[in-house]
This record gives structure tokens, sequence and C-alpha cells, in this order.
């Protein structure tokens, strides 16, 4: 990237798509210095597609091959290779993408192209990895929840921390109503993770971040 130059970014959705939104209204009112130069959905019916398509930005859905098979892992995850190839962003951004990425396509985009790749998880991990992450919060009486911006690694949600915002879980919350709270703080804090990135105050290097903050990471948002 060139000093300056906006930070192009590919982002890889699977639905609804308000992050992609989040990132798309900061770009267009320039508080945020990107480039969105595509998305990637692996879902042809997602409404982060429209968003997308509303705002002039490339979009590539990768469901179903030439002979209307669904593609594979593998012929998915090579498709989206070619694609990247193609755009070549200085950041990858799984907001919603909803499909497990195997070590072909995380190392191609990591190490083959050299490319961050973030993902945005919704709880405080390393707690509550994988689904269902609202109602096993309620479950398990938290008092606390929120959602993570981690580098994606071969293991499941299980890079590296960049940050995270907290959130109340309250008694009486059901877990649609956690959800919404949780949502609303990803769309400020994967917006932040992203402007240190465009100001390089996150670096990585060797798959690990380096910051030039003067704080430690992650970084913690306490937003109620
Ligand atoms: C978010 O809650 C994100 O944490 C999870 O999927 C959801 C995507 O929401 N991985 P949206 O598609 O950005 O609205």
């Amino acid at each position: 990237m060139k000093n300056n130059s906006p930070l192009k970014i590919a982002v890889l959705v699977s639905g609804s798509g308000s992050n992609l939104q989040a990132l798309i209204d900061k770009q267009l009112n320039q508080s945020l210095n990107i480039n969105i130069v595509g998305v990637i959905s692996n879902k042809s019916d997602a409404y982060a597609l429209t968003r997308a398509t509303s705002a002039n930005i490339p979009t590539a859905i990768i469901d179903k091959d030439d002979n209307g098979k669904q593609y594979t892992r593998i012929g998915f995850e090579n498709q989206a290779l070619e694609i990247l190839k193609a755009w070549q962003p200085d950041l990858v951004v799984l907001a919603g993408f909803m499909r497990i990425l195997t070590p072909l396509f995380i190392d191609g985009v990591t190490v083959g192209m050299a490319i961050p790749m973030i993902n945005l998880h919704p709880s405080l991990l390393p707690s509550y990895k994988g689904l269902n992450t609202h109602a096993r919060v309620l479950q398990s009486g938290e008092r606390q929840h929120g959602c993570s911006v981690h580098l994606v690694t071969q293991a499941l949600d299980a890079g590296a921390v960049l940050a995270q915002a907290i959130v109340s879980a309250h008694v009486n919350d059901t877990p649609e109503q956690l959800a919404q709270r949780v949502h609303q703080s990803e769309h400020q804090l994967l917006p932040l993770v992203v402007d240190l990135f465009v100001k390089q105050l996150i670096t990585i290097k060797d798959g690990k971040p380096n910051t030039a903050l003067p704080l430690a990471l992650p970084l913690k948002l306490v937003l109620d």
C-alpha cells in the first residue's frame, strides 16, 4: 500500500452484510480511507450482495459451478483465490462469512499472497468459539458478552485477537435481544480495527500482529 492511498479491502460474506454496510458507509463518507475492491459471497441470495451492488462494488458469487452443481469446499476456495489474485487487496475481511475455510485458502491468502485476513466473531474470544454464541452466553449466566476481531489462522476462531467490544448481557435478554446489541457493537468495532490497518498502527509480520499503539492488543472497547 502506498502512503495515503486507500487500503484495498476484499470482504467475504454469506448473509445480511450489515457489517459490510458499516464499512461501505465509512468509505462513502470518507471517515475511513479504504477502497472496497470487491465482495465475495458463497450464497447467491445474500443481501450483502445487494448492498455491494448499490455502492458500485464488484461482487463475485461462488455457489454453483457451470453445471449448476454446488461448489465443493475446495472448489469454492480455488475460485475465491483466483478472484483475490485479480483484485489484489491489502486486507481480506470475513464479515459474516459462514463457511469454514481450509488451510488451502488461509495459507493461500496469508502466506502465498501475504495478505492479512481478519474475522469478526460474535463473542469475547477465546470464550464461545463456533455458532449460537448468544444463546450459549445466556445459558451460562454470563453478564458480559461482545464481539472480537481476530486474525484468521488454521485453527477455527483461534488466531490472535486484535480487538474486542464488550456489551452487557442482561438477565432477561432473549438471544435475539443480545444478538442485536452485539451486532451494533460489531458495526463500531470492525471499522475501528480496519482503521488501525489503514493507519498502519497494526501490521502483521510472520503471521503475528505488531502494534505501534501505546496499548497492548487486544484493544478493549466497553460499550455499555
Ligand atoms: C455477525 O454477527 C458476525 O459476527 C457473524 O455473522 C454476523 C454477520 O452479520 N460472524 P452481517 O451479515 O454483517 O449483518
